[in-house]
């Protein structure tokens, strides 16, 4: 393999990916495979490093998770984390046994500084611990090189053979001085050089689509999101006119948006490509007219959104390639990288393929995680507000009315939206609240407005923060931000005259409303 790669064999841990990104950060690219996959294609990969992620289980354990040990006999510089050390140890004969004391949380460790995997790490420092088991007795050729109140081989290593050991996760923040660590495995122990770049993975891509595409034809669908722009812009930097885009404009999207995509993508905008605007308002509305059911709901649009684009494919006709804007962890999440089982059903409209005759997709995208997709994003020069665009459910805002869409429903959820948003920027919000919008609840209620009385709608105003989407807080808006766009909504959209902000996190509830 040409680019230096260090890889995580993911043994079932839950900071299968954050592992990963560390040792990007580091400038070096990573991948992560489960520990299902064969040792042949591990080898055959030649990677500078192999990290062994922890896992839930214990090694003694019928059917936990293993690997030949023939993986230590290769040469390749191995880390084993947690779970991953205590597998290491066990593999070469070293025993594993229940901890007297079990580690959970910030543990003061005392380190061996003439380790390499802790140079330029003082000599006490903070680490995170989440163990019933350790090691009780190393496996030969091992040397202790960190221990803690409780653990006496809270570090190991076999310099000779280049494998290391620690009980403990360098990986996550609360480690303090785990980003070095790692850095220092990779570097020091590995002897990687670091050069993988945003730029240069720009140009790579760039090249590598050229030659795969050569003079063929491809199609993109476009959303507006951040990473089918990213493919976008990449392809047509690539291939130019030889990219074909669609843009199914479904009527769901925000105030302005179908606009706006335009403006960047259409003749006028910066790009060289072919964009085609399908403006499919009608469509999507009377398919779903007095639809309540929010997953009937998501059906309806989704494969109503597969038609449209099958018709514009269809006068197109034949493509090569079909560029899908993937990315990282929704391969890992899939099943295909690691060993997560978590799937998730509800990103990207895009599921196509089936439906457009074409030989090939050209997942650009597929290696990197959402950061880094932003970066290349900014390295392509596409606007930040694309670039930062708050993540936006295929199903647009169909998912964001209660109860049956209309168009004026749409139009109001699209106005008080758009209020809400620009009061959140006014208030220097927007970079630190990962998700927040208007949904229009199905309630009326009685109001009164100069001396008449109103029997209108409400709008919920939703804010969040999050780092997975998994799992969100409500975010703590100051009043004043909410006063204002309640006065606003109530007098600038017609038929609203009650606004909701909703506290729940996720859960119970879920960050969109349907
Ligand atoms: P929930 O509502 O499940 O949302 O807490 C978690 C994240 O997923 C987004 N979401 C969707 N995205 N199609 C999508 O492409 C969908 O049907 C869908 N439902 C929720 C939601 O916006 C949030 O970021």
């Amino acid at each position: 393999m040409e680019r230096e790669t260090v890889i995580v064999l993911d043994f079932g841990g839950q900071y299968n990916q954050l592992i990963a990104r560390r040792v990007r950060e580091c400038g070096v690219y990573c991948e992560i495979y489960s520990y299902k996959t064969d040792f042949e294609k591990i080898k055959a990969l030649q990677p500078k490093g192999i990290i062994f992620t922890g896992g839930p289980n214990s090694c003694y354990e019928p059917g936990a998770p293993t690997y030949t040990p023939e993986i230590f006999e290769i040469g390749i510089p191995i880390l084993g984390i947690c779970y991953g050390s205590q597998l290491m140890m066990h593999l070469l004969g070293g025993t594993i046994g229940k901890a007297p004391v079990r580690e959970y949380g910030k543990i003061e460790i005392t380190v061996d500084q003439n380790s390499k995997l802790f140079t330029d790490v003082s000599e006490k420092t903070i680490c995170w611990m989440s163990h019933n088991d350790y090691v009780e007795k190393m496996a030969p050729g091992f040397k202790a090189s960190a221990h803690s109140d409780n653990c006496p081989y809270a570090a190991m290593e076999n310099t000779e053979k280049n494998l290391y050991a620690t009980q403990f996760h360098p990986e996550v923040l609360h480690t303090k001085e785990g980003q070095k660590m790692l850095s220092n495995f990779v570097f020091n122990v590995c002897g990687c050089a670091g050069d993988w770049r945003m730029d240069s993975f720009v140009e790579q891509s760039i090249k590598a689509i050229r030659e795969k595409v050569g003079d063929g034809k491809v199609l993109c669908a476009l959303s507006g999101g951040v990473d089918s722009s990213v493919a976008a812009v990449l392809l047509s930097k690539a291939v130019g006119e030889q990219l074909t885009c669609v843009f199914v404009d479904h009527g769901l999207l925000r105030k302005n948006e179908g606009d706006e995509v335009e403006a960047v993508f259409g003749p006028d905008g910066p790009y060289k490509l072919n964009f085609i605007r399908v403006n499919a308002q009608e469509r999507f509305y009377s398919k779903l007219a007095g639809v309540t059911e929010p997953e009937r709901k998501r059906k309806i649009i989704g494969e109503e959104f597969i038609r449209v684009f099958e018709e514009e494919a269809k006068k197109i006709g034949a493509v090569d390639f079909l560029v899908q804007g993937t990315i990282y962890p929704d391969v890992v999440e899939s099943g295909v990288g690691g060993e997560s089982t978590v799937i998730k059903s509800h990103h990207n409209v895009g599921g196509l393929p089936d439906y457009v005759d074409f030989k090939e997709i050209i997942e650009p995208l597929r290696d990197l995680f959402k950061d880094e997709v932003r970066r290349a994003g900014l390295e392509l020069g596409i606007p930040d507000y694309l670039v930062y665009r708050q993540p936006f459910p295929g199903p647009g805002l169909g998912i964001r009315i209660i109860g049956d869409v209309t168009a004026e429903k749409v139009a109001m959820v699209q106005d008080a939206d758009a209020i809400w948003r620009e009061e959140i920027a006014n208030a220097g919000l927007d970079k630190t609240i990962s998700q927040y919008f208007a949904a229009l609840t199905n309630m009326r209620s009685v109001g009164v407005m100069g001396d008449e009385r109103t029997y209108d709608y409400a709008i919920a105003l939703r804010a969040v923060t999050t780092t997975d989407f998994m799992t969100a807080e409500s975010a703590q808006v100051p009043w004043e931000v909410i006063e204002k766009t309640t006065s606003r909504i109530v007098n600038e959209v017609k038929h609203i005259n009650r606004v909701f902000y909703d506290c729940t996190g996720k859960p119970p509830a879920t960050i969109e409303f349907e």
